[in-house]
């Protein structure tokens, strides 16, 4: 297969780049980090090919994008965290994270979408996160809710094309991002057990893909609650 996967550099999408490449897949590694990228594709000089560029920059998306051949498999997994303070409410940090996880995300598909082969996969990189509302996740859960609403209206528009499309939405995965959170993680999985469920999910068909099944299925049970329920056992998770 020709596979594009944005944020290879680090954490879970260098995992399922270098599982797709030992596979023997070629593989289209993304990011800013241009030595990490050198660094995958010396290892796989044959499969993997570079392309260094900015999500959050359209242009430097369409520089990255335009000229690609087709894709059977498009992986938007770039991402980044902040967490908020509600009460010192940072607008520009709810602006960077929205702007790198839902609009890096928007970029990349103006270019991507008209790449994918007929009967070709587009999968989302959302989080559980979506499921329930968490706190301090303010600005991270709603990039992804908007991530999971994108997956599925976009799975629906694009059913004539025979293009599938999932939304991924992981729990606690040890990679740098979640190595900075201050607090506890329960279920927290590594790499390479969140790759082998994407990729399965993928290849099964799946339109969503969530793991570790006892903590996504702890989530979506609460948010089957009423809301006033819901807000009530999640307050509990406040520190202070
Ligand atoms: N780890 C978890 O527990 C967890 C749980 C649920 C969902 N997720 C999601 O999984 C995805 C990957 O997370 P991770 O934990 O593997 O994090 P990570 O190790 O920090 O990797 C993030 C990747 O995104 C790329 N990226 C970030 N900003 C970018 C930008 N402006 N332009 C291009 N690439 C950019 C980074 O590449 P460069 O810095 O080289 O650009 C890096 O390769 C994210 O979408 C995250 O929200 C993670």
């Amino acid at each position: 297969m020709r596979i594009l996967i944005t944020g290879t550099t680090s954490g879970i999408g260098q995992q399922l780049a270098t599982d797709y490449l030992s596979e023997g897949h070629t593989v289209y590694c993304c990011g800013r980090n241009l030595a990490a990228l050198t660094n995958l594709s010396n290892r796989f000089p044959a499969l993997a090919k570079n392309l260094n560029f900015d999500i959050q920059d359209l242009e430097d998306c369409r520089r990255a994008l335009s000229e690609l051949p087709e894709l059977d498999l498009v992986i938007l997994n770039a991402g980044t965290c902040e967490y908020i303070d509600a009460r010192q409410f940072d607008a520009a940090s709810f602006e960077r994270v929205v702007r790198i996880n839902l609009i890096g995300m928007a970029n990349c598909l103006e270019f991507l979408i008209p790449k994918i082969t007929e009967g070709g996969f587009l999968s989302l990189m959302g989080s559980s996160s979506s499921y329930v509302p968490l706190p301090r996740a303010e600005a991270y859960g709603a990039s992804k809710a908007a991530t999971e609403y994108l997956a599925k209206t976009l799975s629906i528009s694009l059913k004539q094309q025979a293009i599938k499309v999932s939304y991924i939405a992981p729990g606690f995965v040890e990679t740098p991002l979640t190595d900075l959170n201050d607090f506890p993680m329960p279920m927290r999985v590594g790499v390479e057990y969140a790759s082998d469920h994407i990729r399965r999910g993928i290849a099964k068909g799946k339109s969503e893909i969530h793991f570790p099944k006892l903590f996504t299925g702890l989530l979506k049970a609460l948010s089957l609650l009423p809301f006033a329920l819901q807000k009530r056992l999640l307050a509990k998770t406040l520190t202070n």
